[in-house]
């Protein structure tokens, strides 16, 4: 169970001159949900974009597996056969493009032809509210379908990885519950690493397996997360709870 999929050492990371990420250290294990917390503009977003090779990293080294994929590009480490899904924070579909059509542009690597009729199926069972829709357009979607879309389509090529920028964001709060909870479903089904990035942070700390606790592009904490719902100061800090409960 402890064996990490994706290692990061040391990553110091940016815009131009302008450093965010100040030297983190983390790791995702086999089958794992580990959920990254802080306040906005700590860094989040840079970081995990960073992982993937959307944002330059000036230090460090990323394993995806065995594999260095430090400066590779996105598209660079899925055509290495790296299984990665990456969900970007307000994701957007392509609202004139049809369901099935959007799910298509999830394998822009693979053939379409068999692995796609097997993997839609798989996908369907998954998510049946886009199997209904397949020929609508995806501009008929409310805003938690649309996150739903982004997320199979994420799913499409088989990810051995995921990696969730704020799925809840602009999300009603029984729409975010029902998605933090489809996010340990996958976990569970499909038997998953996941990286989630959430500003609702008590409840996808409840809902993970480890947390990351990231300030000013630094790690403060980082644990099992049962063992950071039980601090005191993470709890006021960063979760938001006033008193222990
Ligand atoms: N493309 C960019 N160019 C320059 N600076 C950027 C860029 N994107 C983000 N930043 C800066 O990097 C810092 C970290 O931003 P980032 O989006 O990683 O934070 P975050 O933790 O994801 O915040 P939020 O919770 O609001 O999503 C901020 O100061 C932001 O202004
Ligand atoms: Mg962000």
């Amino acid at each position: 169970m402890d064996k990490p999929v994706l290692r990061a050492h040391n990553v110091v990371s940016g815009y131009g001159k302008l450093q965010v990420i100040n030297g983190v250290d983390l790791h995702v294990n086999e089958k794992e949900l580990l959920t990254i917390i802080g306040p906005n503009g700590s860094g989040k977003t840079t970081l995990i974009r960073t992982l993937i090779g959307l944002v330059e990293m000036f230090e460090g080294q990323v394993f995806i597996r065995e594999k260095e994929v430090s400066h590779m590009r996105p598209h660079e480490i899925i055509k290495a056969g790296i299984p990665l899904g990456y969900v970007p924070q307000l994701a957007n579909v392509f609202p004139s493009l049809t369901i099935e059509e959007n799910l298509k542009m999830g394998l822009f690597v693979k053939k379409w032809d068999e692995y796609y009729l097997k993997r839609i199926e798989e996908i369907f069972n998954l998510f049946p509210i886009l199997g209904e829709r397949i020929s609508q357009r995806a501009s008929l979607l409310s805003g938690g379908e649309r996150q739903m879309l982004a997320l199979a389509r994420a799913l499409m090529p088989n990810p051995e990885i995921l990696i969730l920028d704020e799925p809840t964001a602009a999300l009603a709060p029984n729409l975010a519950e029902d998605m933090l909870q489809q996010v340990v479903t996958l976990k569970k089904t499909l038997g998953i690493s996941i990286i989630l990035v959430e500003q609702r942070a008590k409840r996808s700390m409840e809902l993970s397996d480890r947390g990351i606790v990231l300030v000013t592009g630094r790690v403060a904490a980082e644990g099992p997360s049962n063992e950071l719902l039980q601090e005191d100061t993470i709890r006021k800090l960063y979760l938001g709870v006033r008193e222990k409960s």
